[in-house]
This record gives C-alpha cells, sequence and structure tokens, in this order.
C-alpha cells in the first residue's frame, strides 16, 4: 500500500509558505490506519519492547493501536500541568519561547525497552524531548516509528545512533 496517497497536504496551513502534512486522511480509512499500524508493529516485534511512549496529541494516535496490537502498555508524555501523580520534566528551545513537556515518574522502570512514536519528524525537537524523557527514567530507546519524515528539516541528525523507522519521506516542501 502506497501510504502517501492518503496523506493530505493542506498549502499555506497553519501559516503562509508551510505545505502542512495531514494524516487524519489515513486515520479515517481504515485499511491505512491498519496497515500504517501492522507496518509500525512489524518493525517493532523483534526489538523485545516493553512499553510504547508518545508524545501529544498525535503521537497518542500512532502509539496506542501499535501498543494495543503488542500487548503492552502506552505511557503518555504530556504538556506541563496534564499529567496528575509525580512527574519528571524537560523543557526545549522553540524557534520563538520554549516548550516543556512531562512524564510520570513511574511510567518507566529503570532498564524497560522502550518503543517511542510519533505521526510527523519535523526539526526533531519533540521526539529528541520524547527521548530525553525516556532516558531520564532509565529506559532504553529500542526504536523510534513515525509515519512522516520531513527530510529537509533534518530532524534526523537529532536521531543519530538511534534505530529509525519512517513510512513515507518528503524530500521537500
Ligand atoms: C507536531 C507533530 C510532532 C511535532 C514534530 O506536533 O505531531 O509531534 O510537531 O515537530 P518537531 O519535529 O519540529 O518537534 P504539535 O506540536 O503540532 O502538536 P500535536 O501533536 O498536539 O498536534
Ligand atoms: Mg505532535
Amino acid at each position: 500500500m502506497d501510504l502517501k496517497q492518503y496523506i493530505s497536504e493542506v498549502k499555506d496551513w497553519p501559516i503562509e509558505g508551510v505545505n502542512f502534512k495531514d494524516i487524519t486522511t489515513i486515520m479515517d480509512n481504515g485499511e491505512a490506519y491498519r496497515y500504517a499500524t501492522d507496518q509500525i508493529v512489524e518493525y517493532a516485534k523483534d526489538k523485545n519492547v516493553d512499553v510504547v511512549v508518545g508524545p501529544e496529541a498525535r503521537g497518542f494516535i500512532i502509539g496506542c493501536p501499535v501498543s494495543y496490537a503488542m500487548g503492552i502498555g502506552f505511557a503518555p508524555v504530556r504538556k506541563e500541568g496534564k499529567l496528575p501523580r509525580e512527574v519528571i520534566r524537560y523543557e526545549y528551545d522553540l524557534e520563538y519561547g520554549s516548550n516543556v513537556l512531562t512524564m510520570h515518574k513511574d511510567a518507566i522502570k529503570p532498564g524497560q525497552r522502550v518503543l517511542i512514536t510519533d505521526d510527523l519528524l519535523a526539526t526533531g525537537g519533540t521526539i529528541e524531548a520524547t527521548i530525553k524523557l525516556v532516558e531520564q527514567l532509565g529506559g532504553v530507546v529500542a526504536g523510534i516509528a513515525f509515519i512522516i519524515d520531513l527530510k529537509y528539516l533534518n530532524g534526523m541528525e537529532k536521531l543519530e545512533g538511534y534505530d529509525v523507522l519512517s513510512l513515507v519521506s518528503y524530500d521537500e516542501e
């Protein structure tokens, strides 16, 4: 299946000059959504993964069906103030300002093997922060899976040394 066919491109959204890649047209097609999920499960199945981790919100859409299919848990990475129990936090820079992501302190036990999922790799800031949180808790990143890699934003450079899967690549905007 050619998944790219199911991704919508929206010109000049959310701001002029951006050609937005929308995965909701994968999700609303049962066959395409299952195919994308199965591809990630296939990638992860020999990695001895204990838990799936994904950053809100779109990381949940990808990671939760994968964790269900694999029969393992899912641990959410959330913006500050959203998780009710004791958290660890990681702050990172954006083009303007900064962002904080958090995880529950007991979401991962030291030594557990983690599959990180998100819909899309752009600059890599979100996934780098997610890696830092997982590793702060003593987790081992066994793999990282995306639907989309926007190659022209060079996010992959932040993931050197990690095992990464992306199902669809875009070489230019
Ligand atoms: C989008 C996307 C990735 C991130 C990629 O999330 O879902 O998580 O940006 O960008 P980066 O590689 O430059 O960090 P967004 O922050 O828009 O939030 P959402 O998932 O809640 O829609
Ligand atoms: Mg996101």
